[in-house]
């Protein structure tokens, strides 16, 4: 952490800090954000469509109906040995909107399956890739399409839609296990998914304090990641759903651009 801009954050929260006392009214008004479209019944959650991929074993995720077969999912038209993975109870409880603390409004979870969740399950496998382009296909209608090469060094700071993974400590080709962020009830753990709670799920492992010094932001409004994060891999550094101007004109008239 560069030491100047730790500072001037603290200066910066202080300021803020200070502003909130005298009025609380100073706060800009949060706008509707307006919820994706809603899925069709069968979704491939990853990879996302387009992405180039970089690392095997390659995640393959989809929602679909639940049924004791699994739907004919094929990889490059050779069937893929996809695994039942059904939701937690827990996810029956989760409200489709957050509330925004010491605010005006709610704002909507980003991810539509919380909406749609019921009679539903995840389809995954993870699959080596050879190099070249790939596709996944239900009934010959394509799910998506993406491509796998070698890792190279330019992949950190390339704007090429290189899919980047969440890492994990010991390894940043590594992706983490799934229980490292949804935690299911003792009973239902090997079985099935359960639910990640932000900022819980990454509280572990990210502290507040250096969130804060990241974003040069107070994490209370931050406290829902999956808004510009996509937890699991994205096509962007940082693993960002979009422009960083884009993210922070969700609540900043501006956008702050950089
Ligand atoms: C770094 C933490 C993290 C890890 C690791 C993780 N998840 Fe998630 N996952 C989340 C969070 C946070 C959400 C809620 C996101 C949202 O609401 O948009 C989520 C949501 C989901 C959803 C529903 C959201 C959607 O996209 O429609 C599925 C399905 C899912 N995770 C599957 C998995 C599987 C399977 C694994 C392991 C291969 C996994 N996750 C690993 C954090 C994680
Ligand atoms: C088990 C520990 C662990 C958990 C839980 C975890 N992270 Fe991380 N996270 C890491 C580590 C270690 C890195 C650095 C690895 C790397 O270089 O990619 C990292 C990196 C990141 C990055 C930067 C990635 C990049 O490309 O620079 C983001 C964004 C991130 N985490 C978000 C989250 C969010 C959001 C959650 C919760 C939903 C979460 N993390 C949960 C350990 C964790
Ligand atoms: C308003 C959008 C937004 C939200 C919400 C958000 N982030 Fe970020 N995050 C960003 C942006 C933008 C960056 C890139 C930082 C930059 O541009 O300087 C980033 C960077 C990061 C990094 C990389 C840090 C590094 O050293 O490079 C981590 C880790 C991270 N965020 C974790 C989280 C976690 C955990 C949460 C939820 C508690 C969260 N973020 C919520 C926008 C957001
Ligand atoms: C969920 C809504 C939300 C998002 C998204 C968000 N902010 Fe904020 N931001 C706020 C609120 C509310 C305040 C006022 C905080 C206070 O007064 O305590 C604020 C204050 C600020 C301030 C202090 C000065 C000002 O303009 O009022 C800066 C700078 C800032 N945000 C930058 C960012 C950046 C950069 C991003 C994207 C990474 C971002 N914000 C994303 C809600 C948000």
């Amino acid at each position: 952490m560069n030491v100047e801009r730790g500072l001037v954050l603290i200066l910066a929260l202080c300021i803020v800090g200070g502003a909130r006392g005298e009025s609380q009214t100073a706060a800009p008004p949060v706008p509707e954000i307006t919820s994706p479209e809603r899925p069709t019944a069968i979704r491939l959650l990853y990879p996302p469509s387009g992405a180039v991929l970089t690392s095997n074993p390659a995640v393959v995720m989809i929602l679909g109906p639940d049924a004791a077969d699994p739907p004919g999912f094929r990889l490059d038209g050779e069937p893929l040995a996809v695994e039942r993975i059904p939701f937690a109870e827990a996810w029956k409880a989760v409200p489709a909107k957050i509330p925004l603390p010491a605010g005006s409004d709610t704002l909507p979870l980003r991810s539509p399956l919380l909406e749609d969740k019921d009679g539903k399950v995840i389809w995954a496998v993870a699959t080596d890739l050879s190099d070249g382009d790939h596709v996944v296909t239900l009934d010959g209608a394509t799910l998506a399409s993406f491509s796998f090469r070698q890792p190279d060094e330019a992949d950190s700071d390339t704007t090429e839609p290189v899919l980047r993974v969440h890492g994990s400590p010991s390894s940043r080709a590594d992706a983490l296990d799934c229980a490292q962020c949804h935690d299911a009830p003792a009973s239902e753990k090997a079985t099935s998914l359960g639910i990640a709670v932000t900022p819980q799920a990454c509280d572990s492992c990210h502290e507040e304090v250096d969130l804060s010094l990241v974003h040069e932001h107070v994490m209370e409004f931050l406290s829902k990641c999956q808004m510009c994060h996509d937890p699991h891999a994205a096509t962007r550094p940082k693993l960002l759903i979009d422009t960083r101007e884009t993210v922070c004109a969700m609540c900043h008239e501006s956008g702050y651009a950089r």
